[in-house]
Parts: structure tokens; C-alpha cells; sequence
């Protein structure tokens, strides 16, 4: 597999982990006040699977979809999904993540429920987003990038993953994890 589609099977790899430890979170909340209590960690969660996808990974899997169809225009359809997902993702997860910052100890329990309910639905559409780009998009980049064009394309579009000036992002990025495992158990 070449470096860079790991770099993408590896970035699902931590966004699922993070999907997971959320979800248990999630469940363990029965009020507004629990999830008050774990508001550091739920937050942290959100803005992991907020942003990192929006400043490095689905950049670079639409540049590889703009790459391939420059090559091949009959992945057209298959671009334009995983484009509109990603639209509907990020608008979905950003949404949730601003009433989750709107929430109190006081909060009544039908609304608490809705965005439970919501957040759970989102990570679910995560998960089915993940899981058909592993089954469909990931084969099919392996598939049709030879070694020469992902030369090419590391070089030439490539910059969220390649560039220095993106590295120091990506360590914060990664501390966030590292956050998130350390306090999985405990939150
Ligand atoms: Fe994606
Ligand atoms: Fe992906």
C-alpha cells in the first residue's frame, strides 16, 4: 500500500477509534449534568471529528478524486458521492458540535435526548461514511494509482499530508488523541 493511502487508512483507523470512545461516553450520559460533566472530553471529540477531517483528510481524498478523474472521467460518480458526504458531514458534525457547546446542568430532558440522539446518529453516518470508502474508494485509488502518479501527485497536490508547514497541525492533532485515550476510561 503506498504511504499516502495509509496515511488515509490510518486517519480512519484513529477517526473510528474516537467514534468508539465517544459513543460509550455518550451512553454512559443519562442528563444534561452528565454530559456536563464529561464536557471536556465530549467537546474534545467533536472537534477532533470537526476539524481533522475538514483541514487534512478530505482534502486530500477529493485532490485524489480530482487526480483520477483528470486521468479517467468515468469515476465521476463516485467523486461527486464522497464530495457530497463529506459537504453533508462536515455541515452535520459542526451543527451538533455548536449545540453541544449550548448545553447546561439546566438543559430540559426532551432536549438533552434529541442531541444524544443526534450525536448518535452522526457518529453512525461516520462510521457507514468510513466504512464505504474502505469497501469502494480505497480499493479503487489503490487500484488505479500506479507508482508514478502518486509521485505525481505527492508533489503536486498533495499538501495537507506532505507539506512541512502542515506537520506541526497534524502533531496537535495527534496530542488530541493521545488526550482522549487518557481520559477514555475515566470521562
Ligand atoms: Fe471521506
Ligand atoms: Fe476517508
Amino acid at each position: 500500500m503506498n504511504i499516502s493511502l495509509k496515511k488515509l487508512a490510518d486517519d480512519h483507523i484513529n477517526l473510528r477509534y474516537i467514534l468508539i470512545i465517544l459513543t460509550r461516553q455518550l451512553e454512559k450520559c443519562q442528563h444534561a449534568r452528565d454530559m456536563i460533566k464529561s464536557r471536556q472530553f465530549i467537546q474534545a471529540a467533536l472537534n477532533y471529528l470537526c476539524e481533522y477531517p475538514q483541514q487534512f483528510h478530505h482534502p486530500v481524498e477529493e485532490q485524489l478524486i480530482q487526480y483520477l478523474i483528470s486521468r479517467d472521467g468515468s469515476i465521476l460518480v463516485i467523486g461527486d458521492e464522497v464530495g457530497i458526504q463529506h459537504r453533508e458531514l462536515e455541515h452535520s458534525t459542526s451543527t451538533l458540535r455548536l449545540q453541544f457547546t449550548q448545553l447546561t446542568a439546566q438543559t430540559d430532558s426532551q432536549d438533552f435526548n434529541t442531541l444524544k440522539d443526534q450525536l448518535l446518529e452522526l457518529i453512525n453516518q461516520q462510521h457507514q461514511h468510513l466504512e464505504s470508502e474502505e469497501k469502494y474508494f480505497f480499493p479503487l485509488i489503490e487500484k488505479l494509482m500506479k507508482k508514478q502518479d502518486w509521485l505525481d501527485f505527492n508533489e503536486h497536490y498533495n499538501q495537507a499530508y506532505s507539506s512541512c508547514a502542515m506537520d506541526e497541525k497534524r502533531g496537535e492533532f495527534a496530542s488530541s488523541i493521545l488526550y482522549l485515550a487518557k481520559h477514555a476510561k475515566s470521562a
